[in-house]
């Protein structure tokens, strides 16, 4: 059987350093408004937590679950939702929290499907980017990092539903 052992590619230290920059950034840009974070399930669970401790004003927290990927490492490309927001956005600020944009495919829905519910402002947190995958431009508000065409793991992301648990942002190498 093959084995896949981890390779970080972005360490948990570089990882906080990041986010507190984006909580930061978002902290000033909303300074004396309240937030809607909707985190996106599941791969954003881990970077919305901690995104959160870094925001300095008042948070709500939804939450929506998409799948566009199933079992692989490729997307199906359609996307369905899973679960959707317990409360309505109307009129909020709202900051939508995506582990990472690949062809733009899911964060593209979700947007269009969110701005029809009449939110004062959408914006887009992703902690990951990978630019020369994109196929459907999203604006990406706070940004974590751009990565190359990598499959990539940990920190809330998956492959056939394992390794979320890693604290760092690791990339799979076939047998060692
Ligand atoms: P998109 O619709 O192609 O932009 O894909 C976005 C979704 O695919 C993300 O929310 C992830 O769940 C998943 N995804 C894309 N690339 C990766 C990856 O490298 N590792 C793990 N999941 C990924």
């Amino acid at each position: 059987m093959e084995t896949l052992a981890p390779e970080v590619l972005i360490s948990e230290e570089d990882i906080a350093l990041r986010i507190e920059a984006l909580g930061n950034a978002i902290t000033e840009e909303f300074q004396g408004q309240e937030v809607t974070i909707i985190c996106v399930l599941k791969g954003a669970f881990m970077f919305c937590s901690d995104l959160m401790k870094k925001i300095n004003l008042p948070v709500k927290l939804d939450f929506v679950a998409l799948s566009s990927y199933g079992d692989g490492t490729a997307s199906s490309g359609t996307v369905k939702m899973e679960m959707d927001l317990s409360d309505s956005i109307k009129d909020k600020n709202v900051i939508v929290v995506e582990d990472i944009v690949d062809t733009g495919l899911t964060i593209q829905t979700l947007k269009q499907t969110l701005e029809a519910r009449g939110p004062k402002t959408i914006k887009l947190a992703s902690l990951l980017f990978k630019p020369s995958r994109n196929k459907h431009p999203v604006n990406i508000d706070y940004l974590g990092f751009e990565i190359q065409d990598k499959f990539v793991i940990g920190y809330g992301l998956d492959y056939a539903g394992r390794y979320r648990e890693l604290p760092y942002i690791g990339v799979l190498n076939a047998g060692n």
